[in-house]
């Protein structure tokens, strides 16, 4: 049976390293290409056929990004929209988004990463997965002790670990996971990490663990956007 699989943009957050360019906006509405940096990650999902996407995005730019994206006519999706109070992490804003998902799953992208690859084909094999699995996506990168770092042996991730300083791969986590429901049992168990956050890659880590983790490699170029660097680096590729 396939299941309605849910999107979630995660926004918040406070682009402390894009400053001053984020003192008075949010990170993810500044322009990446001809669109406001927000709209990458929502037409991947809505062009995988994602239909109701939540937004979590904070207090202070609430208001402006309701004012961008409204209830989502315009996009032919429907919008909803929740507030993470403080930026305590990535799991901790994905946690907020329980009542949303219900019985449903759901895919969930960081609001700053941009990439090439169209997410519909592995949503749809994670509509019909068993219960309990979970998808993520890497991509090799010359610079992995910036991101989630994942271990593989032939099909399987073995471990995945949040900005390593010694690195045992090349492979990015990319802001791209698909969960079941179950994902609000692991989040609840979560202790904040060195950096004061709920850590995604403690989630994955977790169903590392279990053994549902199925993975693919984007082939297509990626990056994120929260840096002066990569933030140039998503406007030249989007222009491409
Ligand atoms: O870009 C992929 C990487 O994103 C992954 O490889 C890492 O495993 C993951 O931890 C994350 O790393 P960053 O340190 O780059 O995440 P950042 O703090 O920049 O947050 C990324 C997005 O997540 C941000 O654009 C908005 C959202 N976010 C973040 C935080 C901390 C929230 O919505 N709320 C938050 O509290």
């Amino acid at each position: 049976m396939a299941h309605t699989v849910k999107g979630i943009v995660l926004a918040g957050g406070t682009g402390s390293r894009l400053f001053p360019l984020t003192r008075v906006t949010n990170k993810h509405l500044l322009p990446v290409g001809r669109k406001p940096m927000i709209f990458h990650p929502i037409e991947k999902l809505i062009e995988a056929g994602v239909q109701d996407i939540l937004i979590v995005t904070g207090t202070e730019h609430m208001g402006a990004v309701v004012g961008l994206l409204g209830s989502g006519k315009d996009y032919g999706c429907r919008f909803t929209y929740k507030v993470q109070d403080e930026a305590g992490g990535i799991a901790q804003a994905l946690g907020l988004a329980r009542n949303f998902v219900g019985s449903d799953r759901m895919c969930v992208i960081l609001g700053d990463n941009i990439f090439e690859d169209p997410i519909t084909d592995a949503v749809r094999d994670f509509s019909e997965a068993p219960a309990g699995s979970t998808r993520l996506m890497l991509k090799p990168v010359d610079d992995p002790q910036r991101f989630g770092v994942a271990t593989v042996e032939g099909d399987r991730i073995t471990r995945i670990v949040e900005k390593p300083k010694e690195p045992e791969s090349n492979l990015a986590v990319i802001g791209v996971y698909m969960y079941d429901n179950g994902v609000f049992d692991v989040i609840s168990t979560l202790r904040p990490s060195g950096r004061g956050e709920l850590e995604i890659s403690d989630v994955n880590q977790h169903y590392v663990e279990q053994g549902m983790v199925s993975y693919s490699v984007l082939s297509g170029w990626w990056t994120d956007a929260g840096t002066f660097e990569s933030l140039a680096q998503a406007n030249r590729l989007v222009g491409e």
